[in-house]
């Protein structure tokens, strides 16, 4: 596999940033220090650079298989390599779901030699599929998702007895289940009465899917948690109603966690008239105290997680009706380079980025210290990026099949330089090389 010596760089870690040398041997970190001279097969300078962890996108929706026309697993990892990101863990809302063993291994082996990044497999659960838990679990899942109110895939929301029993094998099993919460009957009731108001405003998708819909959710999931000690990450927290949740049941010890993605950091109600369709998510973006509030929370670690959920719809499906349009944001590329643009603009700190895009989504879903941590003994995958470059969002450079995003003709502060996986480059700055992704599992304790 060879060496890699990268010098001179700036590493962000978690606590500190440090000026210093890495060292690589056989896709592993064997030493970090000043001044390192060890021979190695290729040396990049780094001075003046930012180096971070591989960036792990815990919330990507590749549509493959059975969802291909709106994008493909090759997109999809060549875009996570060109943002920064070594690792994907894909949602199981594909076709079939993945809801049995059968599904994850022909998923696995589908996917495998496409992929320009590593990845892990999300397995669902719902009403029919609890004795899949165990079975999923032993062949390799990440983690599981579960969907509590309606969105792509309409898989449907399990009973409060299921969701309860589902939280107890998660405390058994020590596996984290990530929810998407909103209360589906909430949803189902606003929006059915709204889009029989007979209005076609962007805006109404938002007022069908209200704060306390998320919020209740949370709660039920968080007081289910706390009685059972199973472990949650609310995916997409989307409302400052929810990271008071989120914070009120981190006091009382709950064990649970909270993703917030860039569209509801970096979007707000007021761009529904500019945007239309093109921004309609579940949850919906909100306003703007929703989304203060959710910076509020990743300041103080309420919001532990950064995803994208990147969920790409072919062109025809993004556009007309608000309420039959599809919902969802295209984003695996854009992560890191949005996240780095919020600090290098001072809007959330630099320190942060390693724990909310590496660490946490490593320690939360089996790959830790593997993945996730700049460390000696780590996966030697990272990402290096000069902060006084800059990136203008073109739809040329994005390798989704339909490449429109509410971001693109945005000017970014920061320039990612190289995307390094297992010691091997894999983005340098302008092409993305491979495929080199393996199929990652959850790392058993
Ligand atoms: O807007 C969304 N789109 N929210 C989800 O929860 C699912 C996703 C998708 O798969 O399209
Ligand atoms: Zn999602």
């Amino acid at each position: 596999m060879g060496s890699l010596l990268i010098k001179n760089g700036s590493l962000v870690l978690p606590d500190a940033i440090i000026n210093a040398d890495i060292y690589i041997e056989d896709g592993k970190i064997k030493s970090i220090g000043t001044d390192l001279s060890e021979k190695a097969d290729k040396t990049l300078n780094a001075e003046g650079k930012l180096i971070f962890p591989g960036i792990i996108d815990e919330h990507v929706h590749c549509r493959e298989p059975g969802l291909t026309y709106k994008d493909n697993f090759t997109n999809c990892t060549k875009g996570a390599a060109a943002g920064g990101t070594t690792t994907i863990l894909e949602m199981p809302n594909t076709l079939p779901p993945v809801e049995n063993v059968k599904a994850f291994t022909e998923k696995a082996e589908l996917l495998s030699g496409k992929a320009f990044v590593d990845f892990g497999l999300y397995g669902v659960l719902h009403n029919s599929n609890l004795d899949q838990f165990e079975p999923l679990v032993e062949a390799g899942v990440v983690g599981f998702k579960v969907f509590l109110g309606p969105t792509t895939g309409n898989i449907p929301p399990p009973s409060d007895g299921a969701l309860f029993r589902i939280l107890e094998k998660s405390a058994k099993h020590d596996v984290t289940i990530a929810f998407h919460a909103e209360n589906n009957d909430i949803v189902n009731f606003f929006t059915s009465e709204l889009s029989r108001s007979g209005s076609n405003d962007p805006e109404e998708h938002m007022k069908a899917r209200p704060p306390v819909a998320e919020e209740e959710a949370i709660r039920r999931i968080g007081l289910f948690a706390l009685r059972t000690g199973g472990r949650a990450l609310i995916v997409h927290v989307s409302s400052k109603e929810g990271v008071n949740a989120i914070r009120e049941l981190k006091h009382l010890k709950a064990n649970v966690f909270g993703e917030t993605c860039p569209h509801y950091l970096l979007l707000n109600s007021s761009d529904y008239k500019k945007y239309g369709p093109l921004i309609k998510v579940n949850p919906p973006i909100r306003t703007e105290e929703d989304r203060l509030a959710l910076i509020d929370g990743i300041a103080d670690g309420t919001i532990s997680n950064l995803g994208s959920d990147h969920a790409p719809h072919s062109a025809e499906e993004k556009k007309g009706d608000i309420w039959k349009a599809a919902s969802g944001i295209i984003g695996v590329q854009t992560l890191f380079p949005l996240a780095l643009h919020m600090a290098l603009s001072g809007v959330i700190s630099l320190n942060v980025l390693p724990k909310i895009l590496s660490e946490s989504p490593a320690k939360l879903f089996g790959l830790y210290p593997n993945k996730g941590a700049l460390q000696v003994g780590s996966s030697a995958d990272l990402v290096i990026a000069d902060p006084k470059g800059s990136w203008k969002i073109k739809e040329e450079d994005l390798y989704a099949t339909y490449p429109t995003t509410p971001f693109v003709g945005w000017t970014l502060k920061g320039k990612i330089a190289y995307t390094v996986l297992r010691g091997e480059v894999i983005y340098d700055g302008s092409t993305v090389i491979g495929p080199k992704g393996t199929f990652v599992k959850r790392i058993k304790k």
